[in-house]
């Protein structure tokens, strides 16, 4: 998917700074070139010659630099890519991108490229979430530049929130996303992923839930969307940003998750990896619960809408493919065989979500291709990465 393409990336001044390098690895396995272009801050975590070295090119860092302008000026080198990259993109890069400074050689690049850009934010959850990074943001997307992360976690400043860069594969997504879908292997293909927990309400203040990330899920969407297709993302409550180019659906009960895909149908694939509450509260209440010292309060539960089996039974409009996971914590392959028939779908994605695998809300996934003649073992993968063979894997289903 990236393959010849040209990528001009921004590092900016942060400690995700040394991601960037891997990033650069990634990009060229693929086939892709990267120049980089390094600010002052970027220069304080990674070195030029580390760039240069990886770029298998010359780093530019200077604005006036005359050797530089006189080799190729700075208006040049903004559109000699097919995608500016800016990763890390610190709070101070976005604010100047947001405002059209040009106080360097990276923001005059970004003010004076028509080059389209994605950035990959990294910076204290602080900061992340301040009103003026906000408005940045807001600002940003609106005119059309694309975001990949932040994630959440653990940072480098000891606090916890968003603000860590998305991972170099994530971002590899994304760029494979921006130019997949131009000529990926699903372009002119209809995909629906559904993701998360799903939220069932006790009352307006209370709800069911599960511990689904939906990691998974927008791996998924993340990765069809890089091959191409063009994917829609049904999903619950989650703290996963949403995948470049994918159109996403937010939706809180199961049954809402169930209208949200009957009106993405028709689709040429499904993909249901939400982790959808199997059921709700027969009828929940309408003001708050009280304890009022009386009878502790009993909750009547009803089954949720199968949302795999209705769609894997669709008369007219049923997906090309179906496709389910099967979260198990024993006996994984058999009950995920057993739930495939039972289901109706063409695949499962079986997985083993016992406590101690950290499957649920973690990154890593060891998962099972059950099909109706075989069964595929994939070695243990992250989450992306699980998104990205199984995206392949659809492609080549439908290129045979
Ligand atoms: N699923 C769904 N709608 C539901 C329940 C599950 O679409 N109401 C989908 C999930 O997205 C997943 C598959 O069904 O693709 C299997 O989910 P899982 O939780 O493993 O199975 P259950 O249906 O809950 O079966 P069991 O309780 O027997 O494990």
């Amino acid at each position: 998917m990236v393959d010849g393409k040209r990528t001009l990336l921004i590092v900016g001044g942060g400690i995700a700074a040394f991601k960037s390098l891997d990033l650069v690895r990634r990009l060229r396995e693929r086939g892709a070139t990267v120049r980089g272009v390094l600010t002052a801050g970027g220069a304080q975590f990674v070195t030029p010659l580390s760039l240069s070295a990886l770029t298998e090119d010359k780093v530019y860092q200077d604005l006036f630099s005359l050797t530089d302008e006189a080799e190729m000026g700075h208006i040049e080198l903004s559109r000699s890519a097919d995608l500016i990259v800016v990763a890390p993109a610190t709070a101070d890069l976005m604010a100047k991108m947001a405002t059209g400074s040009a106080s360097d050689l990276a923001s005059t690049l970004l003010l004076a490229t028509d080059t389209d850009v994605l950035i990959a934010p990294a910076m204290n959850v602080r900061m992340w979430e301040h009103p003026a990074t906000v408005a940045n943001l807001a600002t940003l997307r609106a005119r059309g530049v694309a975001v990949v992360g932040p994630n959440e976690g653990p940072m480098a400043c000891g606090e916890f929130g968003f603000g860590r860069m998305a991972e170099p594969l994530e971002i590899v997504a994304a760029i494979e996303g921006y130019f997949g879908a131009a000529d990926g292997p699903l372009k002119g293909r209809r995909a629906l992923v559904t993701s998360g927990p799903t939220h069932e309400p006790i009352d307006p203040v209370r709800y069911i839930a599960n511990r689904s990330s939906g990691k998974q899920g927008h791996a998924i969407a993340a990765a069809l969307a890089g091959l191409g297709a063009e994917t829609t993302l049904v999903t619950g409550p989650t703290h996963e940003p949403n995948p470049a180019g994918v159109r996403v659906i937010r939706i809180e009960t199961a049954r809402q998750m169930l209208a949200a895909c009957l009106a993405g149908l028709p689709t040429d694939v499904a993909i249901c990896a939400a982790a959808v509450a199997d059921w709700r509260v027969a009828s929940a209440a309408e003001q708050k619960l009280k304890k009022d010292g009386g009878a502790l309060p009993a909750l009547t539960l009803t089954e949720n809408p199968d949302i795999l089996a209705t769609l894997a039974g669709r008369e007219n409009d049923r997906p090309a493919l179906v496709i389910g996971f099967a979260a198990e914590t024993e006996n994984v392959v058999e009950h995920a065989a057993a739930k495939r028939a039972r289901k109706g779908c063409d695949w499962i994605v079986a997985n083993d979500v016992s406590p101690d695998t950290g499957t649920f809300g973690g990154d890593g996934n060891t998962v099972h291709l059950v099909t109706a003649e075989q069964v595929e073992d994939w070695p243990p993968l992250s989450k992306v990465e699980v998104g990205q063979r199984l995206a392949r894997r659809i492609a080549d289903h439908f290129a045979a």
